[in-house]
């Protein structure tokens, strides 16, 4: 199988490199050379690989293309762009939907939407796809864990939730930040920080198929530091403005 990535960015070369360290099988992958630096950094650590300046080269050579440029690129360039009724196309792009790929795309091809996300460059982290597709989920299953997502409008929500990566990012740094200020050298803090966050979110993974209202109840010492925690982030309304801003990414992504 030939794979090809139209926009050699962020996302792109974190799949690429989960692909390249997986079982899965493949002969070539093309890739932009827009963004040339990160586009010269896979083909030096990986074989197989081949850069193009002409994305329509990169459609003709593939199986299944990629697209993985940011929405305002690919209103520019997708219409452009002639496929064959036997490729995959898989977008990762936020905004454009399934109807309106179908209308730029014309030809009769597979069309995937999915949202792999940075770690996926570890081959850790979920992969929501949309229509559900069997040779995309077993795909995305070598590199991730695929949820399959039956309607559009459901998937959009996993989009909303899908921007809250860096505000996590965020919180991380601000508690790393916060113990620096109080003398911990930066590269404890961070340790600290990063593995208890990690210890965390495998505990909740062991448990999620429990309410994770346990999780919280659980770690939870009755007058101690966490119940504490909790009230006060909880009085503060924070867990209020969580919603709120998952609200206001969905109407944004909800056309
Ligand atoms: N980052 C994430 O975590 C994530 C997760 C899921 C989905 N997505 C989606 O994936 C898409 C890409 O996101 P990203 O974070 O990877 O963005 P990014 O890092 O900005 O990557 C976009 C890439 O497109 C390239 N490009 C621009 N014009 C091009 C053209 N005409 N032909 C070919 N390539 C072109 C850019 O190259 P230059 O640098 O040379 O301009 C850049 O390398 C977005 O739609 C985003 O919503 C991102």
């Amino acid at each position: 199988m030939k794979l090809g990535f139209i926009g050699t960015g962020k996302i792109a070369s974190s799949v690429i490199t989960g692909v390249c360290g997986s079982s899965i099988k493949y002969s070539k992958i093309f890739i932009s050379f827009r963004n040339n630096k990160i586009a010269k950094g896979l083909k030096k650590k990986f074989k197989k690989i081949s850069i193009e300046k002409d994305n329509q080269k990169i459609v003709d050579n593939s199986n299944w293309i990629f697209l993985a440029v940011t929405p305002t690129v690919g209103e520019k360039i997708i219409k452009k762009l002639k496929f064959k009724s036997n490729q995959t196309v898989v977008s990762f792009i936020s905004t454009i939907t399934i109807p309106e790929l179908k209308k730029m795309i014309k030809t009769k091809v597979d069309i995937v939407r999915a949202i792999p996300l940075p770690p996926i460059s570890l081959k850790k982290g979920p992969v929501p796809i949309c229509p559900p597709n069997k040779k995309v989920k077993n795909f995305f299953d070598k590199i991730g864990s695929t949820v399959q997502i039956k309607n559009e409008k459901l998937s959009i929500n996993f989009w909303s939730t899908s921007g809250m990566m860096a505000s996590y990012y965020e919180l991380l740094k601000v508690m790393s930040g916060w113990l620096v200020k109080r003398g911990i050298k930066r590269s404890d803090a961070q340790k600290y920080i990063t593995t208890l966050f990690l210890a965390l979110s495998e505990d909740a993974v062991v448990n999620s198929k429990k309410d994770l209202k346990y999780l919280v109840k659980e770690s939870q010492t009755p007058k101690g530091l966490n119940e504490q925690g909790l009230k006060e982030m909880n009085k503060k309304g924070v867990y209020k403005s969580l919603i709120k801003t998952l609200n206001s990414i969905h109407k944004r992504l909800n056309k």
